[in-house]
């Protein structure tokens, strides 16, 4: 991986953080994405500490707005004249309901429509650095999400434990038709859960909050669950895998639920009116 660019965004905690530090390991140039100065600055500090090598630029960008999303692709754009890799780590599990200024619920913008945004907005530097390649960090509990585009979008549907599971089925749905559309551009796209791991994911206040912390010690640290995204955006053998759905480094079908093709084509020109693109 030697010199070439990897965008990862949420790159300063968790899984994300866990990414950028074993793709800096195989001396891939990493484009860490935080939407805090201090804590990315703070977590390219520690890595570069453990890795003097690392090659590790930092990109403050917030991606729960449309108008920010768009700004973080402009600037990716304007400071990388060759992407490879883009990896859809940011994510929130929304445990109150937020409405951000475009009128959308924070997991809608921040699990669906800014990796929607980002895949079309950088699409063709993508091509045009081919191989490449964009993983999406899914999550498991898509299967359990429910999608009513009158509501999901906007919050009016919006419950801590569900929108969750129904904002990373958006983004499942979207991929047969992302895959579709970089069919034999050279840019494959593939989506993975990366199982469960300890991290500040729907962090909350109050008893609950403990309880929740507590059950975490059990699981295993986010470093565990980085190696197969980034297998997947890296491993030769897979240079052609495209369209596919992982469950770690297993590909498997998607669920009833995300093979909606009716709802994931309403689901996709909605997302594009919403994020001011072109069809
Ligand atoms: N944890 C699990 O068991 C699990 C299981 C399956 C899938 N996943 C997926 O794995 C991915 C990483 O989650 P994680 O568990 O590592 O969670 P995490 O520790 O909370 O990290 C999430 C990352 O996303 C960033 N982020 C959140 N909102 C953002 C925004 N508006 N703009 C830009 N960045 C934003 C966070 O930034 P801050 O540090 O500033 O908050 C952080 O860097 C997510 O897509 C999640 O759905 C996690």
């Amino acid at each position: 991986m030697t010199d070439r660019v990897c965008v990862v965004t949420g790159g300063n905690a968790g899984l994300g953080r866990a990414i950028v530090r074993a793709l800096a390991q195989q001396e891939a140039h990493v484009v860490m994405v935080s939407r805090d100065k201090v804590r990315g600055e703070t977590a390219v500090q520690e890595l570069c500490q453990t890795n003097p090598k690392a090659h590790i630029d930092l990109v403050v960008a917030d991606l729960s707005t449309v108008a920010t999303t768009r700004q973080l692709a402009q600037k990716l754009l304007d400071c990388y004249p060759r992407i490879h890799v883009l990896i859809n780590n940011a994510g929130v599990w929304p445990t109150r309901k937020e409405i951000n200024a475009d009128g959308l619920e924070q997991g809608f913008m921040v699990n669906h429509l800014a990796p929607f945004m980002l895949n079309q907005l950088l699409q063709d530097r993508l091509k045009a650095s081919a191989p490449a390649r964009i993983v999406n960090i899914s999550a498991g509990l898509y299967v359990n999400g429910r999608v009513d585009l009158s509501k999901t979008p906007y919050g009016h549907d919006f419950h801590p434990m569900h929108t969750y599971a129904s904002t990373k089925l958006c983004n499942v749905l979207c991929l047969p038709l992302e895959a579709a559309r970089l069919a034999g551009s050279g840019v494959t796209i593939n989506a993975i859960h990366p199982g469960v791991f300890n991290s500040q994911l729907g962090a909350m206040r109050g008893p609950l909050g403990w309880l929740m912390k507590l059950v975490k010690r059990s699981w295993p640290p986010p470093e565990q669950s980085a190696a197969a995204p980034v297998w997947l955006a890296t491993a030769p053998e897979l240079a052609a895998t495209h369209g596919q759905y992982f469950n770690e480094k297993e590909a498997i079908p998607l669920a009833e639920v995300a093979q909606n093709a009716e709802l994931a084509q309403q689901l996709w020109q909605l997302s594009t009116t919403l994020s001011q693109l072109t069809s």
